[in-house]
């Protein structure tokens, strides 16, 4: 029946043209690739690459061998010389190919065994992540817990940490040694709470390895329709309340001379875009402020990496908040087709493990508009008001 529907409503509409079916195939590419990664486990592709490689780098010796005898039948006497130059070039064209395959094949094995022995840094760490409740801060709190860290789950919902910490506790999809994570909850945008709650993740295991600033507050509106209110609240919660938590755990860091401080900010904390004023003004202000401290904290031997994904699918345009401080409550079609949580948690894991400094975790578009904004400002700027432009006029339609 609905393939009958189908046929007919295909026969009223044009073709597509032939450049809107590229762009179309085009389009599915990125996310082919994604999927294709997701499936294949990374350490059978590298094997298989380099099995490839060894295969035939020996298929090309055994040719050439049995070339280099052909070729002094055929043609009688040759000059060793000629002999000799005829081998290599047949040797440097034909094991380009095998030779790249063998390189790349163990480069990726060399490097899946340095992220598992990285990894492995990880069993028994004490990781504090805040915004534990949902999307990436419960992804993250997934994987560090099946790395083995201790950890320190945050939020507000007292309720939401503790079915977390039950449904952790009764995975059993992890072969290292695991540990019953903590809870405090406390609200970012409350400093006397904020302080309190320091006091309590110190008492968990006595030291924090890595503090991951998760929890943050989303934004939609007109900068002419926003009370200051709700500019203040977007920076307290995306901004005061991490430096004052990352302030308070510093000197038990210093101490030790050892810790890892992580933002988790946002492609807007590098680019602004309409109606997202408030939003990438705190994550602008994030980006600043630790990019400070990893220059101040250097001589302490204290990391600080900043990541900035594009978007991800989670509640985080459910949960903006408008202009006059009401719920959004609309998951935006970006945000709905925005990457995994889970994928992005694991990205958040590999940076923390590889100590980087600064990560984008961002789909090509969100990535080229960051270094057009550098490189060519006034063609983004442009391209930001004509957005601007388009956006109001779909409002008042
Ligand atoms: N989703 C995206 O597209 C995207 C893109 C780039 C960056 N990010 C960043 O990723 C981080 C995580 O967001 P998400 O996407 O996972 O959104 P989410 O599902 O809405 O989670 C936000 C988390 O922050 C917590 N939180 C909010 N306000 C808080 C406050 N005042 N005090 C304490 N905790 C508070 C929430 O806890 P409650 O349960 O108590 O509300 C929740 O656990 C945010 O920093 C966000 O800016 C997200």
């Amino acid at each position: 029946m609905c393939k009958g529907r189908a046929k007919e409503a295909g026969s009223e509409t044009r073709r597509p043209s032939s450049s809107s079916r590229a762009a179309f195939l085009l389009s599915g590419i990125p996310q082919s690739w994604r999927e294709f990664r997701r499936r294949s486990s990374p350490w059978s592709l590298a094997l298989a690459v380099s099995l490839c490689g060894a295969f035939g780098f020996v298929e090309l010796l055994v040719s050439v061998c049995a070339g280099g005898n052909g070729s002094i039948e055929a043609a009688g006497r040759p000059r060793p010389d000629e002999k000799r130059l005829q081998t290599v070039g047949v040797m440097t064209s034909m094991a380009i190919l095998p030779l790249l395959f063998g390189c790349v094949g163990i480069f990726s094995l060399f490097k899946l065994l340095q992220c598992m022995w990285m990894k492995a840094s990880l069993q028994d760490a004490v990781v504090v992540i805040t915004g534990a409740t949902s999307g990436l801060g419960r992804e993250c709190a997934k994987v560090f817990y099946a790395a083995g860290a201790k950890l320190v789950l945050c939020g507000r919902n007292r309720e939401a940490l503790e079915e977390l910490t039950k449904e952790l506790t009764a995975s059993q999809a992890t072969k290292v040694q695991t540990h019953k994570p903590f809870t405090v909850t406390f609200d970012l945008t409350d400093p006397e709470a904020v302080v309190g709650a320091t006091a309590e993740i110190l008492q968990c295991f006595g030291y924090v390895d890595v503090l991951i600033n998760n929890a943050g507050v989303s934004y939609r509106g007109a900068i002419l329709d926003t009370t200051t209110d709700v500019d203040k609240r977007v920076m307290e919660t995306n901004y005061f309340g991490p430096v004052a938590l990352t302030k308070a755990l510093l000197p038990s860091m210093i101490k030790r001379r050892q810790g890892h401080i992580v933002a988790i900010s946002s492609i807007q904390g590098k680019i602004s875009i309409p109606f997202r004023s408030a939003y990438a003004a705190s994550k602008h202000a994030t980006q600043a402020f630790f990019d400070c401290l990893r220059a101040e904290m250097e001589q302490y031997e204290i990391k600080v990496t900043i990541i900035s994904p594009g978007y991800i699918h989670t509640n985080l345009s459910l949960n903006a908040i408008t202009a006059d401080g009401s719920r959004y409550g609309v998951m935006d079609k970006t945000t709905a087709q925005g990457r995994m949580p889970m994928e992005v948690a694991r990205d958040v894991l590999t940076a923390v493990v590889k100590k980087k400094k600064d990560v984008i975790l961002a789909d090509l578009l969100p990535s080229l508009a960051v270094y057009l904004r550098t490189l060519a400002p006034g063609l983004f700027f442009s391209l930001m008001a004509y957005r601007a432009r388009r956006e109001q006029k779909s409002k008042n339609s």
